[in-house]
């Protein structure tokens, strides 16, 4: 048994809380591998891949995740562990009160992101258990047409909110940190099983080849490098608060460095295995329009009908398939509730359960729109999981690179000697490096988003 760590006490103004803690260093990792690796690695890191021509995609987005997404990741760490508290309460103490506007920023896309995830998570709860009652259908698109929004997506939106507020509501260590104990290897075995199972399909080695094999003019085109900045904080859980609160309830002793790489190379493992499956299963059963088509719905229409073809085995194949996603997604759903849950409990001083429970409520009724048109979760997907994170990892580079009182000092406490020694380049990179490409990220992130919005109104 782990030794408990050292319970810390804060004061706010008369009273004096307990503030919770990782019971374990092994529970903090998961939580946060947790958080990364779900849908975003599974769903929408195969379809964008592919719609930013594969290999040159893949390559961009490793180096995204080295040079904007491990400082980024750094950061939120820096401004959680030391403030204490959930995004709001720590940008204001990090960098007083002009930054509580961005703290709410934080808190909406913590709300709006969730209210869309947890539909697609349904989508995903709906195929497991189509899989053991009746298999999947041999006319994936329209089976995905039924299920996908009005009152069955509602149904099962519903279904998965409960499950994770009620995660949420137990806590920091019983509930969050639990669940990803049990969870997050459970995935991690399936997909590898997965992964050595799609190698044995004839035609895999062509999707191998789209997958890995770049072409070098995409490496500089605008649109890829957006779509490959923006998946690396969707992927990594960046940019909204989601790794500052986990990081608020992290002992001092802890070497926050070493964490951030442990964690970002697992999320693009993870991400990188889902390709392994994904374009073997996509090209061996000739699938490659389905994906371009329907971005939104890509995994959900080539993947289901890929089983179906594999025969009786296909069944639980997919099973197993759609179970992994399920328990990525839950455990990331849970970090997005926990930011606006922690959020409340830190700034209202309400309890942990009505503040899960009311924020919770919310977000499921905003679900239901989402539920009920592709269309608007398209837009929410945009806006929220795209353009606010963008803008919030540019504000978080900042205020550690250029307004924060010595980042340096958090980022060398607990770390080992070789970690304190880049400590220095970190800081550099989050000053000079990461925000203007950042800016440059922005700029054709903004104009996506405005089109989307204007073609969702327009039509
Ligand atoms: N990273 C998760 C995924 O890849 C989604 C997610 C969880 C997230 N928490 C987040 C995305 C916070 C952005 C911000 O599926």
């Amino acid at each position: 048994m782990p030794e408990p760590i050292e319970a810390e006490v804060q004061h706010h103004g008369e009273e004096t809380i307990q503030r919770e803690l990782w019971g374990t260093r092994v529970g903090f990792i998961l939580a946060a591998v947790g958080s990364a690796v779900g849908l975003g690695n599974m769903w929408r890191f195969p379809y964008v891949a592919s719609e930013g021509g594969g290999a040159a995609f893949v390559l961009l987005y490793i180096g995204m995740t080295l040079a904007i997404g491990i400082p980024i990741m750094l950061a939120e760490f820096v401004v959680g562990r030391r403030g204490r508290l959930s995004p709001i309460g720590a940008l204001r103490k990090a960098g007083g009160p002009a930054w509580v506007p961005m703290g709410f920023l934080f808190v909406l896309a913590g709300f709006l992101i969730l209210s869309y995830y947890s539909v697609i998570a349904g989508w995903t709860v709906r195929y497991g258990i189509d899989a053991i009652l009746f298999g999947f259908s041999d006319a994936p698109g329209d089976r995905f047409n039924e299920i996908s929004t009005g009152f069955p997506a509602m149904v099962y939106h519903v279904a998965f909110m409960i499950v994770t507020i009620t995660i949420v509501m137990l806590g920091v260590e019983k509930g969050i940190e639990k669940a990803a104990l049990v969870l997050m290897p459970t995935l991690f075995v399936i997909l590898i099983g997965l992964a050595v199972w799609a190698s044995t399909l004839d035609g895999a080695l062509a999707g191998y080849a789209f997958y890995l094999k770049p072409s070098l003019k995409e490496l500089l085109d605008p649109t890829i490098i957006r779509q490959a900045a923006a998946q690396a904080f969707f992927s990594l859980s960046l940019g909204m608060g989601a790794m500052l609160t986990f990081a608020s309830y992290l002992s001092r002793d802890e070497n926050l460095n070493r964490e951030a790489v442990v964690i970002s190379f697992s999320d693009f493992s993870v991400a990188f295995v889902a390709g392994l499956v994904v374009f073997p299963v996509i090209f061996a059963l000739g699938l490659q329009g389905d994906v371009g088509e329907s971005a939104v719905g890509a995994l959900f229409i080539s993947l289901p009908g890929a089983f179906v073809e594999m025969g009786s085995i296909g069944r639980w194949v997919g099973l197993l398939f759609f179970l992994a996603l399920t328990v990525g997604a839950l455990t990331s759903a849970i970090s997005l509730l926990e930011v606006v849950t922690a959020s409340i409990i830190d700034e209202f001083r309400v309890p942990r359960k009505p503040a899960a429970v009311s924020a919770g409520i919310v977000i499921t009724l905003l679900g239901l729109l989402n539920a009920s048109s592709l269309g608007l979760l398209g837009v929410f997907d945009k806006i929220a999981g795209e353009l606010f994170l963008v803008l919030g990892a540019f504000g978080l580079s900042v205020l550690v690179g250029w307004r924060m009182e010595d980042p340096e000092h958090e980022l060398r406490l607990g770390a080992s000697p070789w970690f304190a020694g880049v400590v220095p380049g970190v800081k550099f990179t989050l000053r000079y490096i990461v925000p203007p490409v950042i800016l440059f990220v922005l700029w054709f992130t903004f104009q996506d988003a405005a089109a989307a919005v204007r073609a969702f109104l327009g039509g």
